[in-house]
């Protein structure tokens, strides 16, 4: 039988993978960028679609990585939490937010890659959204720290962070 190989380029990086050798084919895109690739900022809980965790950009635009096999990303563009400079914007608020009354956006750290994907994902179609709509874009997402009121802060000092650099 022929060996299937997929192209995909990873955080810049351009990875050709052979299945059989690098991954099997019934193997998620999850399952692939966390356990063949190292990429483990991918964070799997629930595998089901349900939870977010497991939240990457492909071609710019969030998808849930345990919903799909990894062949399905033949020629895409994927981001993973790595792929984010470590100044990057939305890390920093994550990082950052604990201000009084708010609590932080980040206890045990374990939703926050998905998290900040699908900010950054939100914040691309729409760079001012209102608490209403930074409820509805996260709202695929499970934070079992429940630190949920110090996650939609972090993404609203993003947004106005975005908005006083464009002034
Ligand atoms: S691990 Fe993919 S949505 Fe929960
Ligand atoms: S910070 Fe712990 S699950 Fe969200």
């Amino acid at each position: 039988m022929e060996s299937q190989t997929i192209k995909v380029n990873i955080n810049g990086r351009a990875y050709s993978l052979v299945a059989g050798r690098d991954f099997e084919v019934t193997e998620t895109l999850s399952t692939v960028l966390r356990e063949r690739l190292g990429f483990t900022g991918v964070r799997v809980s629930c595998n089901q679609g349900a939870c977010g965790a497991c939240t990457i950009l492909l071609n710019g635009r969030s998808v849930l990585s345990c919903m799909m096999l990894a062949v399905e990303a033949d020629g895409c563009d994927i981001t993973t939490i790595e792929g984010l400079p470590a100044d990057d914007p939305i890390i920093k608020a994550f990082a950052e937010e604990a201000d009084p009354g708010y609590g932080t956006a980040m206890q045990c750290g374990f939703c926050t890659p998905g998290f900040v994907l699908e900010t950054k994902a939100l914040l691309a179609e729409n760079p001012h959204p209102t608490r209403e709509e930074i409820r509805e874009g996260l709202s695929g997402h499970v934070c079992r720290c429940g630190v949920y009121q110090g996650i939609e802060h972090a993404v609203e000092k993003v947004s106005k962070a975005i908005s006083e650099e464009g002034k």
